[in-house]
């Protein structure tokens, strides 16, 4: 069979597809695997089926979603049968732990399994955006609930692989998708199979030891690291200066003068000459 004719028969997202690639890669806890043509958002539908999960893990993927969400109430942009939405749950096991570094890791995650796929020029904007050559080309939304005294957190991945024309993104400047790579939308099943697996892995890890052990490799992808940057918070100006890497934490470092500011939530962006 020619490639094309394999790709175009293999093309759509499917169940049963994401649960081989799971357990042909031996995935430890397998998740219960749900597949919609279309839906609201992959990160609601798990947040409205949280209490009856009971101590499974659930992985929601969807071809469309008709109000997609980002960061600080945006929209993402999510045409039908184009890119992955994806959303998968986890328990945080300890109590009252500061788990806002989880989405540099999701980030992490998937800049270490695109990699794998031969993708390059890509980079990390703090706190979770994935750039590919200054463009947005994934974003990562955790929503958290408590469901009976224990941390449930939802979390949501979205990689732009095929846009098509005419699509806009809320994000400031533009878009990016796959299609300069050797990345088709039949492989899809396969990616979200092995993001899963790598985002199980880290979060384990995350959970037990911190972020500290991630933070050289973020620093190392780091998009905007000695640039002059602005922080926003919910529109307003928080402070500017030079980014400088991210602490333990994973808080964001910006550098004024002496001081060094450490950022818990905000946007970042560069600073423009007329900012000064
Ligand atoms: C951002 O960068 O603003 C975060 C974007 C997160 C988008 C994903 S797509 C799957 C999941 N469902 C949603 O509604 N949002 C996340």
């Amino acid at each position: 069979m020619n490639n094309i004719l394999s790709e175009k028969l293999n093309i759509k997202i499917s169940k049963a597809q994401i649960e081989l690639e799971l357990i042909s890669n031996k995935i430890v806890e397998l998740p219960e695997v749900f597949y919609f043509d279309e839906i609201d958002s992959t990160n609601q539908w798990l947040l409205s089926n949280l209490s009856s999960i009971g101590g499974k893990k659930l992985l929601c993927v969807a071809e469309k979603q008709l109000s997609g969400r980002g960061r600080a109430g945006r929209e993402w942009s999510s045409p039908s049968g184009a890119n992955i939405y994806m959303s998968f749950t986890c328990v945080s096991p300890v109590k009252g732990k500061d788990v806002s570094a989880l989405s540099l890791i999701i980030g992490l995650a998937l800049v270490r399994i695109l990699n794998r796929k031969g993708v390059t020029g890509l980079a990390l904007k703090w706190p979770n955006d994935v750039i590919l050559n200054n463009k947005k080309l994934a974003g990562v939304l955790i929503e958290a609930r408590m469901i009976a005294g224990v941390l449930v957190l939802v979390v949501g991945v979205g990689i732009n692989v095929k846009m098509p024309v005419g699509f806009e993104l809320q994000a400031e400047r533009g878009w990016a998708d796959l299609v300069d790579f050797d990345v088709s939308l039949a492989d899809r099943n396969h990616l979200i199979a092995m993001l899963y697996k790598e985002c199980s892995e880290m979060i384990k890890v995350f959970f037990e030891r911190g972020f500290s052990g991630f933070r050289d490799e973020w620093m190392g992808c780091d998009a905007f690291a000695g640039q002059e940057v602005v922080i926003l918070d919910h529109g307003k100006r928080v402070c500017s200066g030079k980014e400088v890497g991210v602490d333990e934490q994973g808080y964001l470092l910006v550098q004024s003068g002496s001081d060094i500011n450490r950022i818990i939530s905000g946007d970042v962006s560069l600073r423009a000459a007329s900012n000064d």
